[in-house]
């Protein structure tokens, strides 16, 4: 390889999931105040940058594990805005040159899973490391903020507190131990964000149902993974799904916009026999478990159910199954 030659860099970009989720308030900015705790999963999408032939960048993507995922690099804006965003970090001294990205993509879009600002995260980091620029851990939590409001957690590498709009974000403590299990079941149809948020707002029939304990069963789970408390187990937070599983202010919201969602979660949490949370404005529903094994014993249950027709789930087509772990390192 000759001096110029740049080795690809591969970036992992995981999907989150929020264990907790409270609206805080409606800014006056219109976007919302959030109170939140997410955490990164094993179930990534990943991103390889080469140096681009061409004097722009590019965006290839290949995957769509669920079958459903349009392919078309139209649809995948975040990773070209996420280099866009490193680009400004560095400035026009440096040798900012253009990329080939390649995404090969296994989370499912517009799901409550935020892949498409983890990619952007991903982008931002990787384009960075390829031009071997410095940037402070302001100017990528900046450039993050200014790409999309979930995009500063990525960088966090972890669980973390999320607050504003999304652009304060505290590091909490990894669980210790074996990475808890968790399942994912992604009904085939697509929410936006927006259309989540703005409904909280005009509708009462979205209105969150219980705003007050929301926001204390975040605030008691940041402190219980905070500073001063011994690092939760697998055990631990399985054992506190049924609290976290309410936690979601955005719920009513995501039960108007995809009509069944409702049924969908009370079907699960009947087979299952265990509490079934909401991922941001959905679709994605989750159930926390013990492991991995755990997770997958779930998912194939709730495939064979599927199949053989005795679950019905919103949207044309077969829900995305998936059994991953909760990532983020381990304390102990
Ligand atoms: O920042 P991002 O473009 O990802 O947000 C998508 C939409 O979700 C925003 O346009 C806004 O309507 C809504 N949103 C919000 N409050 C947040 C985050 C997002 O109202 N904290």
């Amino acid at each position: 390889m000759s001096a110029d030659e740049l080795a690809p860099v591969v970036r992992l970009a995981p999907a989150k999931v929020n264990l907790t989720l409270a609206v805080v308030a409606t800014r006056r900015d219109g976007y919302h105040a959030l109170h939140t705790v997410m955490v990164p999963l094993g179930l990534a999408d990943r991103l390889s940058l080469a140096r681009a032939a061409g004097p722009r960048d590019s965006l290839h993507v290949v995957g769509g594990a669920d079958g459903r995922t349009s392919l078309d690099p139209v649809g995948f804006g975040s990773v070209l805005a996420g280099l866009d965003a490193a680009r400004r970090i560095v400035g026009r001294g440096a040798d900012a040159f253009p990329l080939a990205a390649r995404l090969e993509k296994r989370i499912p879009v517009a799901a409550g899973l935020a892949g498409g600002s983890s990619d952007a995260a991903a982008a931002i980091d990787g384009a960075l490391s390829a031009w071997k620029a410095d940037a402070s851990r302001e100017d990528r939590q900046r450039a993050a903020a200014s790409v999309g409001s979930d995009v500063p957690f990525f960088l966090a590498g972890g669980p973390a507190l999320v607050e504003g709009r999304g652009e304060r974000v505290t590091p909490l403590t990894p669980f210790a131990g074996r990475p808890p299990g968790i399942l994912l079941v992604t009904a085939a149809v697509e929410v936006a964000t927006a259309a989540a948020f703005a409904a909280i707002d005009r509708d009462p029939n979205a209105a969150p149902a219980n705003r007050g304990s929301t926001r204390l069963t975040s605030e008691h789970l940041a402190a219980e993974l905070g500073p001063g408390y011994p690092p939760l187990a697998a055990d631990d937070l399985v054992r506190r799904a049924g609290v976290l599983a309410v936690a979601n202010d955005l719920a009513n919201a995501a039960d108007l916009i995809v009509p069944g969602l409702r049924a969908l979660r009370r079907a699960l949490a009947r087979l299952l026999g265990t509490p079934i949370g909401l991922s941001g404005s959905g679709p994605t529903l989750w159930a926390l478990y013990p492991s991995l094994d755990a997770a997958d014993e779930a998912a194939r249950r709730v495939r064979d159910e599927h199949a053989a027709g005795r679950l019905e789930s919103p949207g044309a087509g077969a829900p995305f199954v998936a059994a991953t772990t909760i990532e983020g390192g381990t304390s102990a």
